[in-house]
């Protein structure tokens, strides 16, 4: 079957959407992205994620160039077209095209947008069958990683590297301290079943992050932000990463330390299970 993409206020067919040579998003890594799950008719956290998508724009002087309602309406006619079951939304949009040039261009140039859908099976992490093994490495990454940006050339090369070593995924550390995973936030849990994650800064804030403090404190759960050393992670009774692809996935080893038991998953799977339930709500 025909998939298709959106591209400046065109549908058009996955190969066949095209953009200039001049877009600044490829030149200069210019653009903002954002991702979302989509699951049988249920977009997950998809206004939480134009929110960020708002702020990220925002951070680089672009006005959000479309109505939140025109892009709810778009990824709906995308979903009929691609026949999407489960999978996910991605947005990107870019400055926009102008001559290569490392100023930023004075005059308002129009954004370009691209939106396309992808089929993936959202793996059911509920009975957290499918725990991933991380290594830890040097956070390299530019300053501003608050701003969703597509500059996600050192978030590759860690997670490349990482799999050549069986693990999916990477926790980075910056002078010391775990900031968070390379496309995802990264959480331990402490002895007195606290969740521990890092604050706001040298992260991405995560949507996902986010949702589940609301998860945790349905749980009964302390979520405490603060710096801590991937020695400290390394003791973890539980740890995970969660992002808007995962939810919650959980992690069996950090580095060569085996995380708990190495096969109790149980605050993460309640708080899996938690973040489906109360999620319908949300985007009602
Ligand atoms: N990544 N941190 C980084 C560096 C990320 O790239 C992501 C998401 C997250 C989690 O954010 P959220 O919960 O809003 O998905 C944290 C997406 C899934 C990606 O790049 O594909």
């Amino acid at each position: 079957m025909d998939r298709f993409a959106y591209i400046n206020g065109s549908y058009k067919r996955h190969n066949q959407a095209e953009i200039s040579i001049d877009d600044r998003g490829l030149q200069f890594g210019d653009a903002v992205y954002e991702v979302y799950s989509y699951q049988n008719g249920r977009v997950l956290d998809d206004d939480l994620h134009l929110n960020r998508l708002e702020r990220s724009l925002g951070a680089l002087g672009i006005k959000m160039p479309i109505t939140r309602d025109s892009f709810k309406t778009i990824v709906a006619r995308l979903v009929k077209m691609n026949n999407l079951k489960t999978g996910l939304v991605y947005f990107q949009i870019s400055r926009g095209t102008a001559p290569r040039d490392h100023f930023i261009p004075k005059k308002k140039i129009t954004p370009n947008i691209i939106i396309t859908t992808k089929s993936m099976k959202i793996p059911d992490n509920s009975k957290m069958v499918k725990p991933i093994n991380v290594i830890s490495q040097d956070d390299i990454r530019w300053g501003r990683v608050d701003i969703k940006t597509v500059m996600l050339l050192p978030n590759c090369m860690a997670k490349t590297n990482g799999r050549e070593k069986d693990c999916e995924e990477i926790v980075f550390v910056k002078n010391g301290v775990v900031t968070e995973s390379a496309s995802s936030n990264f959480f331990f849990v402490d002895s007195d079943n606290n969740l521990i994650t890092a604050p706001t800064g040298d992260i991405l804030e995560g949507i996902t992050r986010n949702t589940l403090f609301d998860c945790a404190k349905k749980l009964g759960l302390k979520v405490i932000e603060r710096k801590f050393s991937i020695k400290e992670a390394r003791q973890a009774k539980e740890a995970f990463v969660s992002s808007a692809t995962q939810i919650v996935r959980p992690i069996k080893k950090i580095d060569d330390s085996v995380i708990g038991d190495g096969k109790n998953y149980d605050i993460c799977s309640k708080l899996y299970d938690m973040y489906m339930k109360i999620i319908p709500k949300i985007v009602e």
